[in-house]
């Protein structure tokens, strides 16, 4: 049996065979038979924007791989700073690659002082520090005018040590702002992980202790965040970067995009939920509720996984080891039930609805200390990386400019009306 498929255009009986490749066939050979004639495809449920061979992801076995390494191998063995490492090159690295690697990061940590002082201190004492986080990113552009030179080596280089480096930076900043803490700067002793929770957390003490188990916790947490392959953010970063916009611009549009409730959101809406069902009588009404169709169960469901995340699998052996420093997490009991009864309910089942990467993500942090708005923010500091490999990786393979095309479903062609004799329309 041939691996093509065969599309027939039933108005002239005129037919195109197209080789089925990586899963996929090519639309452009579609387009030889019917020009002018568009898959309807929003959301892009069933298109693959992009080869890449960044991520490899099956949601339906539950597989999630970078660069080919089990999510699970890398999650044990490896650490974020490494991760990063693999996504951007493409290889785990040598011991003397990892030196250099984490000597760059970590002297690329400090920001500039206007962009603390004018830009993050200007923000109102109640911003949310994801929407600080996503204006600092874009301003960050004008900081580094070289980083428009996207093809040279050398400048897109430093920008990617740039972003990973001031992800944590950013964002303890943007914390500390919103609880009018002051600033505290990168310690270039500490390792990335303990480096962040030192920004996040420190007071009067001369250096902050990190505890090493919550300091791996959320290094684990960073290497499962990493990447995700085409998700919303990346193709927002992807789009961005195929106009060449610089790697600034490019990842505020990430951002942006993450910030949202259904996709980077949602650990935020998840400790929201949990709180508001408030005890576990209140669990099984909840779930009716969201079978009516009054709201979702936030942190399952997943446009890619029809099975149980991987992710949330690791993260759930994670929450144990966090939770014998900090105590249980008084939600975990709502939230191990309400994950009970959801999976053994016809309507979660049927459609494949299990937890994703959100579900117990929120609870680890919020037992750590963070704030519910930071939520989001910690997702968006190893992401970066996933990022920009993604925008080094389309760059690298001279992509066309993104412009899909639309099916116009407006008014036929009218003529323009003088206001005065118009009438409102209903
Ligand atoms: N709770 C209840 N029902 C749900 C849920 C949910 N969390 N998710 C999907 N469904 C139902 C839908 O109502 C729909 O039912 P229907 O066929 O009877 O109409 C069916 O399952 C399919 O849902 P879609 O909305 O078509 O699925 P889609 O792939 O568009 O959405 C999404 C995926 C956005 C993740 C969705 O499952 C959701 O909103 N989940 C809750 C938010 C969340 O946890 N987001 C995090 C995603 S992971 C990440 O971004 C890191």
């Amino acid at each position: 049996m041939a691996d093509s498929v065969t599309i027939i255009d039933n108005r002239t009986g005129e037919s195109i065979e197209i080789p089925i490749v990586n899963g996929g066939v090519d639309a452009t050979e579609w387009s030889k038979l019917l020009p002018g004639i568009w898959f309807y495809d929003p959301s892009f449920s069933t298109t693959a924007a992009a080869a890449s061979a960044i991520t490899e992801l099956d949601g339906e076995a539950g597989i999630l791989r970078y660069r080919g390494y089990p999510i699970e191998q890398l999650a044990e063995q490896s650490t974020y700073l490494e991760v990063a490492y693999l996504l951007i090159h493409g290889e785990l690295p040598t011991p003397e690659q990892y030196e250099v690697w984490k000597h760059d990061i970590t002297y690329h940590t400090f920001i500039h002082e206007n962009v603390r002082k004018r830009f993050m201190e200007g923000f109102h004492h109640d911003a949310h520090p994801m929407g600080i986080l996503v204006s600092t990113l874009a301003a960050l552009s004008t900081f580094y005018p070289d980083a428009k030179d996207i093809f040279d080596e050398q400048s897109r280089y430093k920008q990617v040590i740039r972003l990973i480096a001031k992800m944590p930076t950013l964002a303890a900043g943007a914390h500390r702002h919103s609880v009018g803490m002051p600033f505290v700067y990168p310690d270039n002793s500490l390792d990335f992980t303990s480096n962040f929770l030192s920004m996040m957390w420190k007071v009067a003490e001369p250096r902050y202790e990190a505890d090493p188990v919550l300091a791996r916790a959320l290094d684990i947490l960073f290497i499962l965040h990493a990447d995700h392959e085409q998700n919303c953010g990346t193709t927002a970063m992807r789009v961005a970067g195929s106009a060449h916009a610089d790697p600034y611009s490019c990842a505020a549009a990430a951002a942006t995009a993450l910030y949202g409730p259904r996709h980077g959101g949602a650990n935020e809406a998840v400790i929201r939920m949990l709180t508001r069902i408030g005890s576990m009588d209140n669990v099984l009404p909840f779930i009716e509720d969201v079978k009516a169709g009054k709201g979702r169960l936030q942190g399952f469901g997943h446009r890619v996984y029809k099975n149980y995340d991987p992710r949330a699998k690791i993260i759930k052996e994670t929450a144990d080891k966090v939770f014998e420093v900090t105590g249980k997490n008084p939600l975990l009991d709502i939230a191990l039930k309400l994950e009970e009864v959801a999976l053994s309910d016809e309507y979660f089942t049927s459609r494949r609805l299990y937890p994703n990467v959100d579900f117990y993500s929120g609870l680890i942090y919020q037992a750590m200390g963070f704030p519910i708005e930071m939520f989001t923010v910690l997702f968006a500091i190893p992401r970066m990386s996933g990022w920009l490999a993604h925008w080094i990786e389309l760059l690298d393979r001279n992509e066309r400019i993104a412009r899909p095309r639309q099916l116009y479903d407006g008014e036929p062609v009218r003529d323009y009306v003088p206001m005065d004799q118009r009438k409102a329309s209903a």
